[in-house]
């Protein structure tokens, strides 16, 4: 009658995928744990390391476990806590990371009565507290693991895409804070046909060579000529960081999400650790304090 569940990071967009795509970090995640009590409803009994809100309607997890619950007949109801690692605003789905696990955590404790792409739904419930809109791209790999992609919202259509192993994700967290609303409210809501032409491609090679195991064409597709020339100068250093990142072997780099965190993925953990080495240092100069992980995909 109780589980306990690892929650892990995610990285959304991947560059030419804004709002679309996304991945999840297996090493880097938060703690929850969920038990099953008599009295109905959803309680937020405890939550260490980060200050958020216990109500029940204003946490995520709360949220996001009162959709599922709602959409059953018990006549019982859970009792969460919430071990956070992941920083909110960090742009690796700290949000994310609690409603994906709170709906998982009832699920199993309910006998698996739902399918983990309806979990999806329930935890995008969740999103909208944190974020203002319904949005999956976090909480698509999240629940799935590996790559996601979100084919579409009506009706929700995520798509579980298959990738080599050897992948290898290193991720700097500026301590600075980028707020989502602030990262979207830069972006025009018009794109030209030639950028979109380049975009689109860039997302289909990144499909193709997930799928063949092709790290090239994975490589060459992982760039954005929509939203990053938009976004990287709320992010210091973000050019010399990426650039640091290529020059030392990953196989592409960009925007975290909706930033702060800055992204490298690479073939195998050598070249991943050598990669987070030169980001660290690029970043370094700035003066501004930072975290670095490296994590399997
Ligand atoms: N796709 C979203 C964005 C992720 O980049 O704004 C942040 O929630």
């Amino acid at each position: 009658n109780e589980i306990k569940i690892f929650c892990p990071a995610t990285i959304a967009n991947l560059n030419c995928g804004f709002d679309v795509m996304g991945l999840c970090l297996e090493g880097i995640g938060d703690e929850m744990i969920i038990r099953k009590v008599a009295e109905k409803g959803i309680r937020i009994t405890k939550i260490i390391g980060a200050d958020l809100p216990l109500e029940t309607e204003k946490n995520v997890a709360g949220v996001a476990g009162l959709a599922l619950l709602n959409a059953t007949q018990s006549d019982f109801g859970f009792e969460i806590e919430i071990y956070k690692n992941i920083k909110a605003g960090s742009g690796i789905g700290s949000s994310s990371a609690s409603a994906a696990g709170a709906v998982f955590g009832i699920n199993e404790l309910l006998g698996k009565p739902f399918t983990k792409h309806e979990l999806v739904y329930f935890a995008m419930k969740g999103e909208v507290v944190a974020s203002g809109s319904e949005h999956a791209d976090n909480v698509a790999p999240c629940v799935l693991g590996g790559f996601t992609l979100v084919r579409g919202y009506n009706p929700l259509d995520v798509i579980k895409i298959e990738s080599p192993s050897e992948i290898y994700a290193a991720v700097l967290h500026p301590h600075i804070e980028v707020k989502t609303s602030d990262a979207r409210a830069v972006l025009k809501p018009e794109v030209s046909l030639k950028n979109a032409i380049t975009q689109w491609g860039n997302l289909g090679g990144l499909i193709a060579g997930l799928y063949s195991k092709d790290y090239e064409l994975i490589g060459r597709s992982l760039n954005d000529v929509i939203v990053e020339p938009a976004r990287k100068h709320l992010i210091p250093n973000f050019d010399e960081v990426k650039n640091a990142a290529l020059q030392n072997g990953a196989l592409g780099s960009g925007i975290s999400g909706a930033g702060p965190s800055i992204f490298a993925l690479c073939k195998g953990e050598n070249i991943a650790k050598a990669v987070a080495k030169s980001m660290s240092d690029a970043y370094a100069v700035t003066g501004i304090p930072f975290d670095i992980h490296i994590s399997k995909v």
